[in-house]
């Protein structure tokens, strides 16, 4: 995913884009640009690279004297990584930055050449902003608003126009807020780019235009001015700082006791508020990446606590699948950024089909938080580094709450209070975890050299396994696999060879014999065997870690943060750039 960040006001521009793209950078991106304007010229800086590319270039350029401007951060989707296909694109006398993907830009650029048109790039962008152009003959609301009703796909636009001093934005799927400062105005992808200047903010729904001047926002729907409501974010400068901490992925893991404690302050004392979905006959957990490990530990509590039949599936299947709804269905989406491109097909094929969804989210001001039926929001805070670590727990205790309450309505939960009890300590019992980090930093040490790495367990257990192999592939490009733990004896153990770190979670206590003898297969092949467990009885292979033993409904919260911990820990020690992984975006906002 990439970032758009735009300024008008008294200031010259420059100061606060660079600084908007550096807040923006963890959402992944290959190149950037800036364009800066006044009444009489525009300059546009591009750069392929890190941002602090784009801005030695800057600082090296005579700037014209300006107090409007428009930044990006680009993961491209059409056309190469390269200095022309960088954004801002200038078609005539418009200038746009865009994130998401115009679908139908060949059929568009086809007739615009054939037209005259000439472009330098091979950017959707370019068709887009020559779109908006073509419409464009001195009044840009109107322009805008005709030119987006021929364009397919997702958008979120920051635009200037030669002959204007004012700063315009549109956006449909793809997020954009205003930010509303004192004697200037602003355009992000989202408020950790604006928080250092501005609490204030405006939600833009989809294809509402924003006109925005030093003093005045106006915002236009179907060419009509409408009001908005102003709202107040309750991030801090802090949330959007790493701190005293070398990542912001190991600051959002040591985060994890308080935000977990937020989360579940706002239910277990009074569970009422807590949804109740025991009425459902089935339930359809849809999400991608962590979000699906996190739902297919709630199936895991639902099936087997509430009694309540449940299917997980990554949202990229699901959208395009055949899927037999009953009435008595409800569809959970789990989503972080609330922004996943399938995950919101997901949800909008189960509104097709009149089925009831649910969502699970951080962003409060995301498109899923803003159509789900109902939304349940973990209280992470805002998760910068790409790999997610406390929301993936947030999402997890929150299927725990889901589960108990569910539970407890069909009169399926004798130890209910007590297990309420247990939530009230469950932040002390993870701190407790937490202060054991460098144990998992000798973990790191360990493995980072290893070229695979396996994970293994069996029910609940191998979905933790699932998160914690992916941590370790995200963040320190090791390969490694999750398997259900009587699996391995089916092809996989050939893999197996001296050295290889197999990480077995054993928390059931039913069938921790059946994984145990796992183990032993694997050992008895040399591998290397590190085990995290809440059972001081289980064997010692060669590394084991033993967390407190607490209900089925949260012994995850306890399992998942070491394995967080190796994850980071070994990608520290090979070096590499941990909150912004190669080729990853923090939300994945195009197909
Ligand atoms: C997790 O570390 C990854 N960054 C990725 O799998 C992520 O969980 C997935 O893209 C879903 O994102 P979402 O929760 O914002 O929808
Ligand atoms: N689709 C556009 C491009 O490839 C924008 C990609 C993005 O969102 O950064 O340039």
């Amino acid at each position: 995913m990439c970032g758009i960040v735009g300024y008008v006001g008294e200031q010259h521009p420059k100061e606060f884009l660079i600084d908007g793209l550096k807040k923006l950078e963890y959402r992944g991106y290959d190149s950037s640009g800036i364009a800066i304007k006044n009444s009489d010229n525009i300059q546009i800086i591009k750069s392929t690279g890190k941002i602090s590319d784009l801005e030695d270039k800057v600082n090296n350029e005579n700037l014209i004297n300006s107090k409007l401007g428009i930044a990006h951060t680009r993961w491209a989707t059409h056309g190469e990584a390269n200095e022309t296909n960088a954004h801002p694109h200038k078609v005539g006398r418009t200038t746009l930055v865009h994130n998401g993907i115009i679908e139908n830009a060949t059929d568009l650029k086809n007739k615009l050449v054939n037209e005259g048109v000439v472009f330098r790039s091979e950017t959707d962008t370019e068709v887009a902003c020559a779109v908006i152009n073509n419409y464009y003959n001195g009044d840009p609301i109107k322009a805008i608003t005709e030119a987006i009703k021929t364009l397919k796909g997702s958008y979120a636009f920051g635009i200037l126009f030669e002959d204007q001093d004012k700063l315009y934005a549109v956006r449909k799927d793809s997020p954009l807020i205003v930010g509303i400062g004192e004697g200037e105005n602003y355009i992000a992808s989202d408020i950790a780019a604006i928080i250092k200047y501005t609490d204030k903010y405006m939600l833009l729904e989809d294809d509402e235009v924003v006109e925005l001047t030093k003093d005045e926002v106006k915002v236009y729907k179907d060419g009509v001015k409408i009001d908005k409501e102003v709202q107040t974010s309750t991030m801090t400068i802090e949330d959007a700082n790493k701190g005293n901490y070398k990542h912001f992925m190991l600051k959002e893991i040591m985060e994890e006791p308080i935000v977990l404690q937020r989360t579940l302050n706002k239910y277990i004392n009074d569970m009422d508020k807590m949804v109740d979905i025991s009425s459902y006959e089935e339930i359809h957990i849809v999400a991608c990446g962590s979000a699906l490990y996190a739902g297919m530990i709630g199936k895991c509590l639902l099936e087997e606590k509430a009694n309540i039949k449940c299917m997980t599936e990554c949202a990229s299947e699901y959208r395009y699948k055949k899927i037999i709804y009953d009435r008595k269905t409800l569809v959970i989406l789990v989503s972080q950024s609330g922004e996943t491109a399938d995950t919101i097909a997901a949800m909008r094929k189960a509104h097709e089909e009149g089925i009831d969804t649910l969502a699970i989210v951080n962003v409060k001001t995301s498109t899923i938080a803003r159509e789900a039926k109902q939304t349940l929001f973990i209280e992470a805070g805002p998760e910068i580094a790409v790999a997610t670590t406390k929301a993936y727990l947030l999402q997890v205790a929150m299927f725990s709450l889901i589960a108990l309450k569910a539970a407890h309505s069909k009169g399926l939960e004798d130890n209910y209070n007590e297990i309420l009890k247990e939530a009230k300590s469950l932040p002390d019992y993870l701190r407790k975890v937490l202060n054991d980090k460098d144990t998992f930093a000798g973990v790191g040490k360990e493995i980072k050299d290893a070229r695979d790495a396996f994970y293994i367990g069996r029910g609940v257990d191998y979905a933790m396994c699932e998160e914690g192999s992916l941590k370790l592939k995200e963040v320190s490009y090791t390969h490694s696999d999750a398997y259900q733990a009587g699996e391995l004896k089916h092809g996989t153990i050939s893999l197996i060879e001296e050295g290889v770190p197999v990480f077995a979670i054993i928390t059931n206590d039913k069938i921790k014999d059946k994984t145990e003898s796992n183990v032993i297969e694997v050992e008895s092949r040399q591998a290397r065997i590190y085990t995290i467990t809440n059972d001081p009885s289980i064997m010692n292979h060669h590394f084991k870690y033993v967390v407190e033993k607490l209900s089925d409904y949260f012994q995850p919260i306890l399992i998942v943060p070491p394995l967080q911990l190796i994850g980071y820990y070994t990608a520290l020690e090979r070096g590499l750039d941990i909150d912004k992984p190669r080729n990853l975006a923090k939300s994945v906002t195009v197909e």
